[in-house]
């Protein structure tokens, strides 16, 4: 079936609130139950206590992704050269040993969204998402020190996949990243998207 590419315009994102949160019952989504469970179970809770935020992305009345971000730091791992954290490395005379980071805790589409499953309707929501934590990105680096957006890509999904075509890379460098790709006991892979690359 030939899917709808979604447009920013078609979609209107929410922070997470006492008046929408019933809507959080309805999503329907069969590919990561652990992230389903998050939403259900703890994201309004995180909300309060100011763990993370998390925002509903609609398309009219339904929801059909959430975003939860907090606040994170990317390591410098200075005894494993890696090559796209050299430049940062560099600099790191005076002691930095972390980069300050706006960091991607969940992310989710419904199924109907998920321009990976055959039976979905739309298409490019993930990157609607994405375009939105951008601006969530620069605008804090505008008042704080955040220079990277961090996230632990799934790899029962294929989202590192996802991420890579965004513009993020690993986090770690080409050796252990092999490592943590081959190995069952490792579910996510650390990566990176610079922010200067847009700023
Ligand atoms: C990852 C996810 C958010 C992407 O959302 P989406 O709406 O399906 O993605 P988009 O339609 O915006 O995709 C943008 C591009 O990436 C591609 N893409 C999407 N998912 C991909 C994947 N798993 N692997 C490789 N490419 C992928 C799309 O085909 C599209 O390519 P194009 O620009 O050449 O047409 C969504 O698939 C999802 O919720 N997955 C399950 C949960 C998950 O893994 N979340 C990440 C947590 S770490």
């Amino acid at each position: 079936m030939k899917k709808i590419t979604l447009e920013p315009e078609d979609i209107k994102v929410e922070p997470l609130s006492e008046s929408n949160k019933n809507h959080i019952l309805n999503f329907s989504s069969t590919v990561c139950q652990e992230l389903d469970a998050f939403l259900k179970e703890n994201a309004f809770q995180e909300h309060i206590l100011g763990f993370s935020k998390t925002y509903l992305y609609f398309y009219r009345s339904e929801l059909a992704g959430y975003v939860t971000i907090l606040t994170d730091k990317q390591t410098l791992r200075l005894e494993r050269p890696h090559q796209d954290l050299k430049r940062f490395q560099t600099k790191t005379e005076n002691g930095y040993t972390t980069i300050p980071a706006l960091k991607i805790g969940r992310m989710r589409v419904s199924d109907n969204f998920n321009s990976q499953l055959e039976t979905a309707k739309y298409c490019g929501l993930g990157k609607i998402m994405f375009a939105s934590i951008l601006d969530h990105a620069k605008e804090l680096s505008t008042k704080v020190g955040c220079r990277v957006i961090t996230t632990h890509a799934k790899k029962s999904t294929g989202a590192y996949l996802w991420y890579q075509k965004l513009g993020f890379v690993y986090s770690h460098n080409e050796e252990k990243t092999k490592e943590l790709l081959a190995k069952e006991e490792y579910n996510a892979i650390p990566m990176f998207y610079d922010l200067k690359r847009i700023i």
